[in-house]
């Protein structure tokens, strides 16, 4: 055992979960298992039948990205193309979140894309709230897995969910203001904006999603 597991297991003895090394904006934690937890629970959501979505899904959308990224983003649920190739974002709305990212510099690979519902609602309708319930608890292990700094929440549905607010709490309201919220052990700064798919029919909205997103950006480090 190197002398460095050994600290690390002493420093995990006596509390410390990870230690961070913000001048080179990396984590060095005790995650050796991540991977290996991530494909476990992956395994588990790709298995699931636990609501009436698996009855017509092509594929589970899981979620992807760099799992020790510090920043996460949390959208509605799967669409027609996201179903077809089983990824995140990969419609017209993931590619517009996508060209967003690149304005500012960032590969989407370097952040950790997901939904609060894994499987496509039939005809792209919204999430129903006993699918949300059944689903949040993936997402939650989700979360505490990658356990990132920052949540940026795309639209209302990802939003009510990660802050538990109710149905009327509008995005318009709440987007652009930062939150801390615990999951797990964890305080993360949750930032709510709009869906990129509001965006291809609001462009007016642009401006002020690229002005979280930069906030999310800054407060992830990567800025
Ligand atoms: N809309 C979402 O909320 N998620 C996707 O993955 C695609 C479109």
């Amino acid at each position: 055992m190197s002398e460095l597991k050994k600290y690390l297991d002493f420093l995990k003895l006596i509390g410390f979960d990870e230690i961070r090394l913000k001048e080179v904006g990396e984590v060095v934690t005790e995650k050796e298992n991540l991977q290996e937890e991530l494909g476990a629970l992956k395994e588990e959501v790709l298995k699931c039948c636990k609501c009436r979505l698996c009855e017509k899904r092509t594929n589970v959308v899981f979620g992807e990205g760099d799992p020790k990224t510090n920043l996460m983003f949390v959208g509605e649920a799967p669409g027609e193309q996201e179903d077809l190739q089983g990824r995140p974002f990969v419609g017209r709305a993931g590619q517009l979140l996508t060209k967003f990212l690149n304005l500012f510099g960032v590969p989407r690979e370097r952040v950790y894309i997901t939904n609060i519902v894994k499987c496509r609602p039939p005809g792209n309708r919204n999430p129903l709230p006993d699918e949300i319930s059944s689903c949040y608890p993936f997402l939650e292990k989700q979360i505490e897995l990658i356990s990132p700094d920052v949540i940026l929440c795309l639209g209302a549905f990802s939003t009510r969910t990660i802050l538990n607010l109710p149905e009327r709490a509008a995005i318009s309201k709440l987007r652009g203001k930062p939150q801390k919220v615990k999951i797990g052990k964890k305080e993360i700064t949750v930032i709510p904006t709009f869906h990129p798919a509001y965006l291809l029919r609001n462009r007016r909205g642009e401006p002020e999603f690229q002005k979280d997103l930069e906030m999310a950006l800054k407060l992830a480090g990567f800025m």
